[in-house]
């Protein structure tokens, strides 16, 4: 199984994706990482690790579309089985999710359908819910939107602030991303 894995930030999903190719424990291939801008740790990580490591900076684009083209071209280019958002913080466009349906896979950082969008950890705690957690579904063309495939459970601490919440559902996120990583390569 080969896959194109897209991140706008930290990347330490894709981090942990990477060490477990490495460690034999999770069979599939990355056949590159493409960001949406230029130096992110994210996209460090992708060329440390020695991968095949591609930038469309959405903002050398004023066209939208021409972006969206170029995005499409690029990771289509890789022919990959799967395409996993980890962190890419851009809606793709139809044509994208028409080229990659049922295929691209999505991580999220709330239980959905609750709380998606860009601050699902801060939405989470603003409303009060005590317990939340991350998704890992198929994304189709909304916000966070598209079938589930799994999600864990995450409770919030009464001393918790955005960044320790957000810390401890990365934990899990992790946990749940190789294992559906995993179970769809031996599928
Ligand atoms: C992850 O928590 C991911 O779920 C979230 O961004 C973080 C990226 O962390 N994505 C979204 O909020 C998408 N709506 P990372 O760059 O360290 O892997």
């Amino acid at each position: 199984m080969r896959i194109v894995v897209l991140v706008s930030g930290t990347g330490s999903n894709l981090q942990a994706v990477i060490d477990e190719v490495a460690s034999g424990s999770l069979p599939l291939e990355i056949a590159a990482v493409g960001a949406d801008r230029p130096n992110t740790f994210g996209v460090e990580r992708s060329a440390d690790a020695g991968l095949d490591t591609f930038v469309v900076n959405f903002k050398d684009y004023t066209d939208r579309s021409d972006w969206d083209a170029a995005l499409l071209e690029k990771v289509g280019s890789y022919k990959p089985d799967y395409v996993v958002s980890s962190g890419f913080m851009r809606i793709v466009a139809p044509s994208f999710i028409n080229a990659f349906e049922g295929r691209y896979v999505n991580t999220h950082p709330a239980l959905l359908p609750a709380f998606p969008g860009a601050h699902g950890v801060r939405d989470a705690m603003a409303y009060g819910v005590k317990v939340t957690g991350c998704t890992v579904h198929f994304a189709d063309a909304g916000v966070d939107t598209g079938p589930i495939i799994a999600q864990t459970p995450v409770v919030i601490l009464p001393d918790d602030t955005e960044d320790s919440l957000h810390e401890r559902i990365k934990v899990a996120e992790r946990e749940l991303l190789i294992k559906v990583l995993g179970d769809l390569a031996r599928a």
